[in-house]
């Protein structure tokens, strides 16, 4: 079983977007698996749940001892792709955790009772560096980081470049960056060329070959509780993540 965490703490990278795809690429390429949403903003979970579906949740990941995932884990509407809610609740886990010696690991015990239920997890985080970005990381083999390339889009980075350092310093000896993905990228602007050439010079062979372009498709897919690859299959969007897709799984596997 793979964990891989999609974090960025800068706000509206398209870390969604790119954790509901990947998610379900890699489920449409036959292999089990699981979805989770840390963040408190439930996005994630608002594609594949109604509000009454969220009342059990994975909260007690964070609150209870040997929380068993299993009971909140359900099969979505793609094959293969398994997901399980969150709440907003998740928001009081920062002050919950708050002194608890075991904080950072609450997420990695959980999964671990997973054993190899699933070939990978994919893990969708807050804007945000916190207790719940940390456990993710701390959880997982590999982080993709979603990158937006406009001019403040390196700003952020270095803090979060510091938090992945702590993590592995301090945790998880083995998590490594699996790549960096360029997003909402606009062909039409120089600043957008010019923002990709610094991701690069500052990345290099980190950043995955494949771009994704702004596609209206991939704003529209959420609202109708679908991934790319159902509700457009012949768009810009699903063609970009496929390839993403491929990539993650060549590395992945390496
Ligand atoms: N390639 C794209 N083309 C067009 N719209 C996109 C694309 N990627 C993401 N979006 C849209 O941009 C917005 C932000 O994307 P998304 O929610 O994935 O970012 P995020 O990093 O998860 O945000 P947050 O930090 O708030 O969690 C959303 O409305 C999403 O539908
Ligand atoms: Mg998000």
């Amino acid at each position: 079983m793979k964990v891989i965490t999609v974090a960025n703490q800068k706000g509206g990278v398209g870390k969604t977007t790119t954790a509901i795809n990947l998610a379900a690429g890699i489920a449409r390429e036959g292999k089990r698996t699981l979805l989770l949403d840390f963040d408190p903003q439930c996005n994630t979970t608002s594609v594949f749940f109604s509000p009454e579906e969220t009342e059990s949740s994975i909260l007690p990941m964070f609150t209870e001892n040997k929380f068993d995932i299993n009971g909140v884990i359900k099969e979505t509407s793609i094959h293969n792709l398994f997901a399980a809610p969150s709440t907003i609740h998740l928001a009081k886990v920062e002050r919950m955790l708050a002194g608890e010696i075991d904080a950072p690991l609450k997420a990695k015990k959980t999964l671990a009772r997973l054993a190899d239920a699933f070939d990978f997890v994919i893990i969708d985080t807050p804007p945000s560096l916190g207790l719940l970005t940390i456990n993710a990381l701390v959880a997982s083999h590999f982080v993709v980081i979603p990158i937006t390339p406009s001019p403040w889009a390196l700003e952020g980075v270095q803090d979060f470049l510091d938090t992945f350092k702590s993590v592995k310093e301090m945790f998880n000896g083995t998590l490594e960056i699996l790549g960096v993905l360029i997003t909402l990228f606009d062909s039409r602007t120089v600043l957008a060329r010019d923002a990709t050439n610094e991701i690069k010079a500052m990345f290099g062979p980190l950043v995955f070959n494949e771009v994704i372009h702004r596609n209206i498709r991939l704003e529209e897919s959420p609202a109708y509780g679908e991934d790319i690859f159902g509700f457009a299959p012949n768009s810009s969007g699903a063609t970009s993540y496929k390839k993403i897709v491929k990539e993650v799984l060549d590395r992945a596997s390496k």
